[in-house]
């Protein structure tokens, strides 16, 4: 339970409360996991506070690297004050190793290395599960200039630098990843929702194991497992 009861939204894996403070929101980062578009649902105990914990260390490594994010502070047991954002209905992938729906949308293996990091986005509609968007159907059909996808584009190319590199220090290879971003009331975009391996897919450098969601869409075993792989590793070279 969190000291906030303002709930104003509930997601797949998160809830959102008011604050006190008016530009301030609460995230609860809840014990479920959902794949396929929520088709496919699991949990596991103290999945919540794993990611949270995940979350929290990502996000402070990134802002010690000059990323601007909504993450403000860890709060409880599985909470984390954010700042107040309203976010950019488009998912931004990142994919260093094709995997997962490009692969196989193109019938390409899984595993094969890009030879520059490919960013995509996808429109964030839940009905519409999620789908693919070139960047002339964002300029021409959503009216976003391409000047500032080009700035969400790089910056996702930023993020992906800092987080590749922190996460080979911890013999995990980052083939991809999800990040979402949302605008402040300055108008400041910053990097939003979270970081986990709930939304990027981490293998590991010797093994090739997987160690994220793919484990529950794919049934592999061993996803609390995996989850706290990632959180021990992280913390021995984050505070
Ligand atoms: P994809 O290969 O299924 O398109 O996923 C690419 C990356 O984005 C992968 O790390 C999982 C993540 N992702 C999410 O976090 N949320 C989603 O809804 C989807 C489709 C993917
Ligand atoms: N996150 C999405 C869902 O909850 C899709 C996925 O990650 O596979 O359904």
């Amino acid at each position: 339970m969190s000291q906030y009861s303002d709930l104003l939204y509930e997601g797949k894996a998160k809830k959102v409360f008011k604050t006190p403070a008016p530009d301030q929101y609460y995230l609860e980062f809840k014990d479920s996991l959902t794949a396929f578009n929520a088709l496919k649902k699991g949990t596991f105990e103290n999945k919540g506070q794993v990611n949270r914990d995940i979350a929290a260390r990502v996000f402070e490594y990134l802002g010690g690297r000059g990323i601007a994010s909504h993450y403000v502070r860890a709060e409880g047991r599985n909470g984390m004050v954010v700042k107040k954002v309203e976010i950019i209905p488009f998912e931004v992938v990142v994919r260093n190793v094709l995997a997962g729906s490009t692969a196989k949308k193109l019938g390409i293996e899984e595993g094969v290395a890009l030879s520059e990091p490919l960013v995509e986005f996808y429109l964030k509609n839940d009905e519409l599960a999620d789908p693919f968007v070139s960047e002339e159907q964002i300029r021409i059909i959503y009216k976003i200039a391409n000047a500032q996808m080009l700035e969400i584009k790089n910056y996702a190319l930023k993020i992906n630098e800092y987080l590749k590199e922190l996460f080979l220090g911890i013999g995990i290879r980052l083939i991809d990843f999800k990040v979402e971003f949302g605008k402040d009331g300055q108008g400041n975009v910053l990097l939003a929702d979270e970081i986990t391996p709930d939304c990027c897919r981490l293998w590991d450098i010797k093994t090739n194991e997987k160690l994220d969601k793919d484990r529950f869409r794919r049934d592999l075993g061993s996803v609390k497992e995996s989850y706290e792989d990632v959180k021990q590793r992280l913390m021995q070279v984050l505070k």
